[in-house]
Formats: C-alpha cells, structure tokens, sequence
C-alpha cells in the first residue's frame, strides 16, 4: 500500500494507557476493522506483506479472538482454509492444548486434535504481538498437532518487549511497529 494509506492504517489505531491494567498501553485494533477504507488497507496490506509465498503455506491458523477478525478472509484471498487457534475451554473434545504468559496474566490455547493434517504448512496469524508468548504457544500447538510453522504474520509488533525472539528462525512480517 502506499505512503497515505500506510499513514491512514497507523492513525486508526487506538492507544489507551492503563488498559487492561495499569503500566500498559493496550493497542487497540477493532477502529481499524469497524472503518470501510481501514479493513480495506489492512487485508491488502497483509496481502503484500506476506513473509512467505502462497504456495508456501497450507493453511492459516487465526488466535483467538483478534486473528479471528481477519485471518478468515486473509486465507480466502490466498484460497487457503482457517483453522481456528482457541482459548482454552472452548472445544469439545478431543483438544490438545499449550498454556503460555501472558504481559496482563497467563492463559492456554486449545486446538481439535484432528484440526491439523499431518505435515501441514501453517502461517499464523494475529493483530499484535507483545511478549510472543501467545504466537509462540499457537506454534509449539501447531507441530504437536503434526503441522509445521511456515510463518507468522501480524498486524501490529510491540517494541522493547522481545517478541520475535521467541519464535525462532522463522519467516515473519508485522506491519506496524508500536512502543
Ligand atoms: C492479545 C493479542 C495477542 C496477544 C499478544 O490477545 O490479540 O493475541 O494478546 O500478547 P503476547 O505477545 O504477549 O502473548 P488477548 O490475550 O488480550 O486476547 P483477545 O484477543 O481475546 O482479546
Ligand atoms: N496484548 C498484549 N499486550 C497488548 C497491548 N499492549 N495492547 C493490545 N493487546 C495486547
């Protein structure tokens, strides 16, 4: 996308100090998706922005509940299935599960056992990533579930907190960088 709408996509963002707790700026993304023109640059820039090739990938797992917002029609475009990546408790069974830290608490991420063909590539995707402790708990989920991580795309990383180190050698984009 160009310079304006890259400008526009930034400017929709909400920060709010103090949300869910105090010291945290939470980044809000949900101004970006409610507006027409926003959505519209959002998908076409992860579209661009892809850290990998579409037939590098099988499939694109969502975290709920953000990824949830867009990966959907992320892995229409890419003519690819969703899997959905959920907060614990969620799912009949059988799950299988990965509980990781969260910057605000810690949680888990559940998956249906069969949700992942054996040897299946999966690019993840969500709106932020903070400490990586989410992304990286959709990733160890993802191979024990017998898929594999072909990468990782975001809308938004937070600096200073050392997300990406967590994820390993592995390709990832986000398009915009946020203190
Ligand atoms: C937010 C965000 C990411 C995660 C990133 O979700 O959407 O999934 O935090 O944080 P991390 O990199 O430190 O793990 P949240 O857990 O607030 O849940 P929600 O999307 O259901 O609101
Ligand atoms: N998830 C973890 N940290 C966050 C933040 N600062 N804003 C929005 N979502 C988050």
């Amino acid at each position: 996308v160009g310079k304006e709408d890259a400008e526009y996509l930034v400017s929709l963002v909400r920060s709010v100090p103090g949300f869910p707790k105090e010291g945290i700026i939470f980044r809000d993304f949900m101004p970006v998706i409610a507006d027409p023109r926003g959505l519209k640059i959002l998908l076409k820039a992860l579209e661009e922005s892809l850290p990998v090739k579409p037939d590098e990938f099988d499939a694109i797992a969502g975290l709920e509940s953000r990824g949830f917002l867009f990966g959907p029609s992320l892995a229409e475009h890419f003519n690819k299935g969703f899997i959905a990546v959920r907060k614990a408790g969620k799912l009949p069974p059988k799950t299988i599960g990965e509980s990781y830290d969260l910057e605000y608490g810690t949680a888990s991420v559940e998956i249906e056992t069969n949700a992942i063909q054996n040897g299946e590539r999966v690019l993840i995707v969500d709106d932020l990533i903070a400490t990586g402790g989410t992304a990286k708990a959709a990733a160890d989920l993802i191979e024990k579930a017998g898929g594999k991580v072909a990468g990782f795309s975001f809308v938004m990383k937070l600096n200073g907190l050392d997300g990406l180190d967590k994820l390993g050698d592995v390709p990832v984009s986000s398009l915009i960088s946020m203190p």
